[in-house]
């Protein structure tokens, strides 16, 4: 007589790997948080109010670039009907909230820095724009309707309650979602840099990859991907009229206050790792960054919904 066969064990053959994506990203956040505050304590930096002190440089970066081609808006327009509602979750100055508000019925946007909120109603008004409505608060917080399309773009970083975040956005979008994260650490080129100064790796930020997998472990979301890139510079740490002025933005960037101790060796190595681009710009060369927009259909039967 032959046996039956044994049922299949996948996991003996192939052990699993558990990653639990969630926790994976809440550690992740929490520990490039937690360094971030020990070292500004030693520095005596005081906690920067972020996004409010890099408003007015995101809105020159902005207005440099409305006419050029952007995929994400590109996307978005395609599935958005002329009478679609669509949130944008940390509009901030409004790169996106801007020119949808230009082709589609309505625009509501989250936005908690109260500086990029007022160059997004400076540049709403001066345009006679009418159909949006600015929600001045984070998007944990914000009571908001539900609309077709819901897009979020470069703004997870350093959301400790990914699950949280995204559930919501789902649950706010009756047609599709859209979200804009990086392939790749926004600071890497500063990381040798960063190691010389303080001693320690820098914690990474989450990207593209956990992000992914927290769609897809979590929410049972198989999520369409386009990998674009980034404008030059391809660091988004920016581009420097003087060496003077990169030393000021890369101390920024590693909590190192001017005249401190450890800032003598930011100098010292920035005169020799800083480039000039054709236009006679400085800029510290690093690895390439690209942009993953991640997409999907968010509705009962849609293929990015697995069973
Ligand atoms: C890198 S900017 C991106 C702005 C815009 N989405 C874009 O792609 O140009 C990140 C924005 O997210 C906002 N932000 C940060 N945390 C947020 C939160 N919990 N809820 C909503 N917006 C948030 C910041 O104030 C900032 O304006």
């Amino acid at each position: 007589m032959i046996a039956p066969p044994a049922p299949s064990n996948p996991d003996a053959v192939i052990p699993r790997l558990d990653v639990d994506w969630v926790e994976r990203w809440r550690s992740l956040v929490q520990a490039r948080e937690s360094q971030a505050a020990r070292l500004r304590a030693q520095t005596g930096l005081d906690p920067p109010v972020y996004w409010d002190r890099r408003a007015e440089g995101f809105r020159a970066n902005v207005q440099q670039r409305v006419g050029e081609a952007d995929r994400l808006l590109q996307l978005v327009s395609e599935r958005a009907g002329a009478d679609s509602a669509v949130l944008d979750v940390g509009a901030g100055v409004g790169r996106h909230a801007l020119p949808l508000a230009r082709m589609r019925r309505e625009v509501v946007a989250v936005e908690p820095s109260a500086t990029m909120r007022g160059y997004l109603k400076a540049d709403a008004a001066a345009e006679g724009i009418t159909n949006l409505t600015v929600v001045p608060c984070a998007w944990e917080g914000a009571g908001v309707p539900v609309c077709e399309i819901a897009l979020c773009s470069h703004v997870v970083y350093s959301i400790v309650d990914i699950a949280g975040f995204v559930d919501k956005l789902r649950r706010h979008a009756a047609q599709y979602c859209f979200m804009a994260i990086r392939t790749g650490l926004r600071d890497a080129q500063l990381l040798e840099l960063w190691k010389l100064v303080h001693g320690e790796d820098k914690v990474p930020e989450p990207g593209f990859l956990e992000l992914y997998n927290v769609l897809h472990q979590r929410f049972r979301i198989a999520a369409n991907v386009e990998i674009t890139g980034f404008r030059r510079p391809s660091n988004p740490l920016g581009m420097f009229s003087s060496p003077q002025e990169a030393a000021a933005a890369v101390r920024e960037q590693l909590y190192v206050a001017e005249g401190a101790l450890k800032g003598a060796g930011v100098e010292e190595y920035l005169s020799t790792h800083l480039v000039r681009d054709e236009e006679g710009r400085l800029f510290l060369p690093g690895p390439r960054v690209g942009a993953a927009i991640v997409w999907w259909e968010n509705r009962a039967d849609s293929w990015n919904l697995l069973a």
